[in-house]
């Protein structure tokens, strides 16, 4: 990993430019490959990328690191609860994983965080509002505030995520302030790229293991709704390669390649969990914003308002970019469900085949 003259020079240039603070700093300038990298990608090589990963104790955020780890990147890891940041140690080799603590609304811990960072992602998103947090501060405000430190930090790439959704005009304030969060990114990190997924799934998402233990809440809107679920491990691996893909377009929908109805999904549970159907009530959207209302004052991550709102909100109906991230089409569900659901199966029916249900025929128009 020694630096050749050349390199050396190409060192001080790109220090110059991004008011680094010495040699020792892995950096890069803006679409240009790692200055500094040893040995083919892997976990014991160096990438020569020194990653900030904002949002990575989350579902999307952990396969992230995983990913970036395993190229040899080293990946700072900005966390809140000390217990959440352990799963972190063993994805990387030693020394490449650094935690850091952080607060959303510390400018000098986030500045902390992104010092010897070439590439900044933000993943930091909720899905409900809390006292001390309500989704402006989060979505937009935090979101603003860490690309303008990274601009000022002279770190050349930033990746923000997003949702497939956002839009000013929306009902739910979650795809408002998504939209919004996009805008004061773009205004103060121009050059970033903006990722917006469809629906998680996966081992910890709120889409499949949330139908098989409360069904009742995906039968609103008589479960009509139409998302397009997209595997985490796919859209993980898309933020990992646009760490190589520099000219990557500004904004990348990464929705799943199905548009699937909550009715055909919760059908989809329960032919995999082999549960009879779920027989509960559609419930009245008003009965169940006030259920969510209430549940919201008790207990943090019950289903919220915002979220009934959303279950009635289709997910737009856009090409995805997934070859602009280097990848074919993304897994359809039925391919990985069986591996987060086989757990809600009872003993006797543990290792029974899977019977899928048909798939709604598409509707023909006039
Ligand atoms: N899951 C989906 O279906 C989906 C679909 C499309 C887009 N997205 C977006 O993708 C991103 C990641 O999703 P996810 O499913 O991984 O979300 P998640 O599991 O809810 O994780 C959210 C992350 O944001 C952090 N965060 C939330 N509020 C924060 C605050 N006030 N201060 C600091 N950090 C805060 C959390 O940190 P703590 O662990 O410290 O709470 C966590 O690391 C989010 O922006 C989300 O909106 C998700």
């Amino acid at each position: 990993m020694i630096a050749s003259p050349p390199n050396l020079l190409r060192i001080q240039r790109a220090l110059k430019a991004s008011g680094k603070r010495s040699y020792h700093d892995l950096v890069t300038l803006p679409g240009q490959k790692p200055i500094v990298s040893q040995g083919p990608p892997g976990y014991s090589a160096v990438s020569g990328h020194v990653v900030t990963v904002f949002g990575c104790t989350g579902f999307l955020g952990r396969y992230l690191v995983s990913k970036l780890a395993k190229m040899g990147t080293q990946v700072i890891i900005p966390y809140r609860d000390e217990d959440e940041a352990r799963i972190f140690k063993p994805m990387g080799d030693l020394g490449q994983i650094v935690r850091m603590e952080w607060d959303i609304r510390s400018e000098s811990q986030i500045a902390e965080c992104v010092r010897h960072s070439d590439i900044v992602y933000n993943l930091a998103g909720r899905d409900f509002e809390t006292k001390n947090f309500d989704f402006k501060s989060v979505h937009v405000d935090g979101a603003e505030r860490i690309a303008n430190i990274a601009a000022q930090s002279g770190v050349s790439r930033f990746v923000h995520v997003s949702h497939l959704n956002a839009s000013p005009d929306s009902p739910s304030k979650f795809y408002q302030t998504k939209a919004e969060g996009e805008e004061r990114v773009k205004a103060k990190f121009p050059t970033a790229t903006i990722v917006r997924p469809g629906t998680l799934f996966g081992y910890e998402d709120k889409l499949l293991t949330n139908m098989a233990v409360w069904p009742i809440w995906w039968k609103l809107n008589h479960g009509e709704t139409k998302i397009r679920p997209v595997h985490v491990m796919d859209v993980a691996q898309a933020l990992a390669n646009l760490m190589s893909i520099p000219q990557a377009p500004g904004t990348i929908s990464l929705p799943g390649p199905s548009a699937l109805t909550y009715e055909y999904l919760l059908d989809l549970v329960a032919s995999i969990t082999l549960r009879p159907p779920s027989r509960a009530p559609v419930l009245p959207k008003a009965v169940a914003t006030a259920l969510a209302k209430a549940a919201q004052s008790v207990w943090w991550p019950a289903l919220s308002p915002d979220e009934v709102i959303r279950r009635y909100i289709d997910d737009a109906d856009v090409p995805g970019d997934w070859a602009s991230v280097g990848m074919a089409e993304p897994s359809e569900i039925e391919s990985h469900a069986i591996t987060y659901l086989r757990r809600y199966r009872s003993a006797e029916n543990f290792v029974r085949p899977i019977v899928f249900p048909a798939r709604p025929a598409p509707a023909v128009s006039e």
